[in-house]
């Protein structure tokens, strides 16, 4: 199974522990359980950010960090074992476990959190944290904070700056190692086997959820836990609503299918949407749409190297979408003036990508100072130009109404421009058509 290694969680603390002012702390809590139903847990999903600095995959535990403190920089709090509850569900490291695994240089008790924590606080100018993402965590903070104020008269320093820890952090994670890009590639890989076998199952009769279900069997056998988000799997007229998920039309027979899913590996996300023929073959109107799509992603990847800006993809994406659907008559007019009118929003309403990376929509800015963020190496995205017919559209001819199409694939800059990680999967018209018709 291919994972980040140990000395790289060692080296994102100790490089963020470099950015921090001196004499600062640095608090951030693990994910907690979120309840599906009564007494019945969602799958645990670590918070990104404590994940990104810890590995650690449990719930209830806190990490510390104090640059240059002499008895260990990095405090983790965290279950103790417990033969009882691991009899029931599952092993825990324990404190001496988060030592000797997970790199800590002393661990204590989530237990005796209240007891140890003010204390490390205390004498410590400055506290970094992600203010106002969990509204919990911050009231406990604060009541660590009073407590030192509390022991003001006898002599204790309570902190006197709150800091948002989300600037540093969120920029060191849009910037992809070597073995994160490893780890992605690997997502993206079982991804693409996914939409493969989704293609080759795919017949009229069928339900959406029968094509799911074929995502889910490649997600797991890959040793994925999960889907890196909710899986679309919209077929006819649902492929023209962005985010439908209830996956449960029947597979008609003449129908596109739009496919947007991608598992998760080691916590990052892999993000793939294709869009075929339910019966295998793209009708006149289909092809002529998806051939649009294609020929602007493909304007997007040449816009994707290191010095040029985050947009550039976008405007190519606009331009050659808005000039496609002009040459089709769905747009009337002058290309230049519709893209300034923004009347091609009518059908392309999405941006053409996101930063990718431990959340499908990953963290980090796309602006700087007000300006486009200019594109480095080791940055990943999506790039996913689409086109929607409404079914309800009554300006265009109705050969075109509920005609959606979407393709997306993640790369990652790179010196030259762009490494694709999902390439595995097929794309034009005519490679989708034979990959099909190799199945029926
Ligand atoms: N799957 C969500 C997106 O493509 O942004
Ligand atoms: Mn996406
Ligand atoms: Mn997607």
């Amino acid at each position: 199974m291919i994972h980040i290694p140990k000395a790289e969680y060692t080296r994102r603390r100790k490089a963020l522990m470099a950015q921090m002012e001196p004499n600062s702390i640095a608090i951030l809590p693990a994910a907690a359980v979120a309840i599906r139903n009564r007494d019945v847990e969602h799958v645990y999903r670590q918070d990104s950010d404590f994940q990104y600095l810890s590995g650690f995959p449990e719930p209830e535990a806190v990490i510390v960090l104090m640059p240059g403190r002499q008895h260990g920089e990095y405090v983790l709090f965290c279950r103790e074992r417990n033969a009882e509850r691991e009899l029931w569900d599952g092993l825990r490291a324990g404190t001496e476990g988060a030592i000797r695994s997970f790199g800590a240089d002393d661990a204590f008790p989530i237990t005796d959190i209240d007891d140890i924590l003010p204390g490390l606080i205390e004498g410590r100018d400055r506290v970094y944290s992600a203010m106002g993402s969990n509204a919990e965590f911050d009231r406990h903070l604060m009541e660590w904070i009073n407590v030192i104020r509390s022991k003001a008269h006898l002599g204790a320093q309570p902190p006197n700056e709150f800091v948002a820890l989300d600037h540093l952090l969120h920029d060191m994670r849009l910037y992809k190692s070597a073995a994160e890009v490893k780890v992605m590639r690997e997502a993206a890989r079982i991804s693409c086997a996914a939409h493969v076998r989704a293609m080759q199952a795919s017949r009229a009769g069928l339900h959406e959820f029968s094509l799911e279900a074929e995502l889910d069997y490649e997600f797991r056998k890959g040793g994925a836990k999960m889907p890196a988000y909710g899986s679309i799997v919209a077929s006819g007229r649902n492929s023209c609503i962005l985010h439908y998920q209830q996956n449960d039309a029947v597979l008609k027979d003449g129908d596109l299918v739009l496919i947007d899913a991608g598992c998760e590996i080691d916590c990052y996300a892999s993000d793939i949407t294709r869009t075929w023929p339910v019966n295998g073959k793209f009708s006149a109107e289909q092809k002529a749409i998806y051939e649009v799509v294609l020929a602007s992603q493909e304007a997007a990847f040449a816009q994707i190297a290191p010095n040029k800006h985050w947009n550039q993809a976008h405007e190519a994406t606009v331009q050659v979408i808005t000039a496609g659907l002009v040459k089709l008559g769905l747009l009337k007019g002058d290309v230049g003036e519709l893209i300034t009118s923004e009347a091609y929003k009518t059908f392309y309403m999405h941006r053409a990508g996101h930063w990718l990376g431990m959340d499908v929509h990953d963290v980090g800015e796309y602006k700087v100072g007000g300006e486009w963020r200019v594109l480095e190496v080791g940055m990943a995205l999506t790039v996913e130009p689409g086109i929607y017919i409404s079914p309800d559209n009554q300006s265009v001819a109705k050969k075109w109404r509920g005609i959606g199409v979407r393709i997306e694939d993640d790369v990652v800059v790179t010196k030259q421009g762009c490494e694709m990680l999902t390439g595995g999967v097929p794309k034009s018209v005519a490679e989708i058509e034979a990959l099909m018709a190799g199945s029926r």
